[in-house]
């Protein structure tokens, strides 16, 4: 069997200067159930591999994700996932590992366990960008908002002769009504975008 594809899954508002702002003091700097709704959508069923500063983000009423084997990585050693509460059915859970490398191979056997082809890098920046090299697909959310930020997205050349193409099904598609725009229900733009990497 063909290792499980990576796909990096994120959201993204930008500052004042252009930048692709995904947070602001560890939290994200907006509200967007349209969003959540969406990333649940994609990586249930599927493992995500996460930062530590990212797992610290989530509520702990909601971590690990459920649906999804949850592996975290962090450089401390003695570190461990506050879980007790949510220990998780088989197959989901969370898991520690000490590199971006150690935290693929476990999220890849994962997937292979439970028959998934996929596993998804949900950030933070760091991990987004440590992993940008292997990832196959990006699927992006742009929200049309000017925040400021402390976590940047990585950034993706999709002009010609760059490493992406636009890809999705869809209201994602490339030539969508409105260039796949939608109206959040409090009022924020925002799309969701596949970014395919060119072979
Ligand atoms: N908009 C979005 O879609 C989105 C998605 C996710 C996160 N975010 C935001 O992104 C921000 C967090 O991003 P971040 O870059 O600060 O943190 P992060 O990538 O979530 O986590 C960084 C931590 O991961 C561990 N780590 C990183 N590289 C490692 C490596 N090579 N080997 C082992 N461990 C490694 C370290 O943990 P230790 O310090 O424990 O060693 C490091 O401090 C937050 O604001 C969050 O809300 C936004």
């Amino acid at each position: 069997m063909s290792r499980p594809a990576v796909g990096l899954v994120w959201a993204q508002a930008h500052d004042a200067a252009g930048r692709p702002v995904i947070g602001a003091g560890g939290v994200m700097p907006w509200h967007l159930p349209e969003d959540l709704a969406h990333f649940r959508r994609v990586t249930t069923g599927h493992p995500v591999l996460m930062g530590r500063v990212t797992w610290d983000s989530l509520p702990p009423r909601f971590r690990p994700l459920p649906g999804r084997r949850n592996v975290v990585v962090t450089r401390q050693e003695d570190w461990l996932p506050d879980d007790a509460a949510h220990p998780g059915a088989p197959g989901t859970g969370v898991v520690v590992a000490s590199s971006v490398e150690e935290g693929l191979a476990l999220a890849s056997a994962a997937a292979e366990e439970s028959g998934s082809e996929q596993v998804w890098v949900m950030g933070g920046a760091q991990v987004y960008a440590a992993t940008l090299p292997l990832a196959d697909r990006c699927v992006v959310t742009e929200i049309d908002l000017e925040v400021d930020g402390d976590a940047f997205a990585p950034a993706l050349a999709a002009g010609p002769g760059g490493d992406w193409e636009l890809g999705g099904v869809g209201p994602d598609a490339p030539g969508a009504p409105d260039g796949g725009w939608q109206t959040s229900a409090a009022g924020v733009r925002f799309r969701m975008l596949t970014y395919e990497r060119r072979r």
